[in-house]
């Protein structure tokens, strides 16, 4: 009966959000969720994205009519350019195939649920994640029946990467295992493999037949550069990989309620390959059909116009370089006051990791003690969304750090 189900704890995340809202401090500052803020800490409209948007309410065409089970065709031709690249030999031979989801959560869960499916290592292939990951990555993959394991992945040490550490994992690995990979701006740490360790991940996951499951968020915001934030998934589509890619456009974007993403399956190049791929398709439709039916229009619409025209897209790249810009500046003015305020421990990491977080050190308490006395939301696991720092908090946010440190 429904009052034998227990009570469920709140979402961390969304009850931080909660907490930060209700907060009357006029000091209060929100490091919790990864969302963009201005210089004022308010929510930004892309200029480019105001565009696009009052493009669509004045054209007559537009109505609201379902879209395919599929999604907006314009939109998925053109996410799949900007992540495997145009000229990428998986279009070129047709083994790639994209549905438009409910943003980058939804894109994790089809893969994950056609995984659980159809997998050959049934009746339960196990998903390495990294330790640490994005939360939710962890209840999505639970869900759908996989099994779940980690990689070790950020070195408390050296505030940077375990290599080491993860190359031995996934040596151990059993071959067929899925890999969830960050493609870039890993949430929470801020920290990516050099190109370096991306082509040596590759050729163990190769040797040990692993499967990569990469997961993207955040291109343009790792590097300002489109292109350069594709790198890994363009590499391992070049190696010959069978992989995944669940993509979310709500941060590049800021098209955060929209809930517009893709995910895209792309099968080994080979001689049955189109038609792997079109088997695929298929059997992704029966599965969206039964769980969404079809996607939602709206921020589809927009992301389409504004990636299928040359001039907005030029116009979105420079949004991207202002939003990242804008992080980069925060990161160099969170380092310099914490350094010259000699606040014991190291701080060159929150210049050296990337994207929207920076994973600092602090610890549970820390945080805790940052949140009741200081007003500053915040991960429990110390990470900082630094789209929440400006030039009026900065001060503050590195003066409450250099006292807790000290405490
Ligand atoms: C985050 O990690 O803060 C974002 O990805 C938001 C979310 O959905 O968890």
């Amino acid at each position: 009966t429904p009052a034998a189900v227990a009570a469920a704890p709140e979402d961390p995340l969304f009850g931080l959000m909660k907490a930060y809202r209700e907060d009357p401090s006029d000091k209060k500052v929100d490091l919790g969720i990864g969302a963009y803020r201005d210089n004022n800490a308010k929510p930004w409209i892309l200029p480019v994205v105001k565009k696009a948007d009052d493009a669509i309410h004045n054209d007559p065409s537009v109505n609201h009519e379902y879209l395919s089970i599929g999604g907006l065709a314009d939109f998925t031709s053109a996410a799949q350019k900007l992540i495997v690249g145009a000229d990428s030999p998986a279009i070129r031979e047709k083994r790639i195939c994209t549905l438009q989801t409910i943003s980058g959560t939804g894109a994790v869960h089809l893969g994950g649920l056609f995984l659980s499916k159809f997998h050959p290592a049934q009746p339960k292939p196990t998903i390495y994640l990294s330790n640490p990951t994005w939360a939710n990555h962890n209840q999505i993959f639970t869900n759908v029946g996989l099994t779940l394991a980690k990689y070790p992945y950020f070195s408390a040490k050296t505030k940077g990467l375990d290599f080491d550490g993860m190359i031995a994992a996934l040596r151990a690995a059993p071959a067929g295992s899925i890999i969830l990979l960050h493609a870039c701006a890993h949430n929470p740490t801020g920290v990516d493999p050099s190109q370096e360790q991306w082509k040596q991940i590759a050729a163990l996951m190769r040797e040990r037949r692993q499967f990569p499951f990469f997961d993207t968020a955040y291109q343009g915001f790792a590097s300002g550069d489109l292109v350069r934030d594709a790198w890994a998934i363009r590499y391992f589509v070049e190696q010959g990989f069978e992989l995944c890619v669940a993509q979310s456009f709500a941060k590049n974007f800021g098209l955060y309620g929209e809930r517009t993403g893709a995910f895209h399956f792309v099968s080994a190049p080979g001689a049955d390959a189109s038609t792997a791929i079109q088997h695929i398709a298929s059997q992704l439709a029966i599965l969206q059909r039964s769980e969404i039916s079809n996607p939602p229009a709206y921020g589809a619409r927009i992301a389409s116009k504004v990636l299928n025209d040359p001039v907005l897209f030029a116009e979105w790249e420079e949004d991207l370089r202002t939003m990242s810009g804008r992080i980069q500046e925060m990161r160099r003015g969170l380092r310099e006051r914490l350094e010259k305020r000699g606040t014991p421990g190291t701080w060159d990491h929150i210049t050296t990791q990337i994207g929207m977080f920076s994973f600092t050190g602090l610890n549970e308490n820390q945080v805790k003690i940052l949140r009741d006395k200081w007003h500053v939301y915040m991960t429990k696991n110390g990470r900082i969304s630094m789209a929440g720092l400006n030039t009026h908090n900065l001060d503050y946010f590195a003066e409450a750090v250099d006292s807790v440190v000290r405490e």
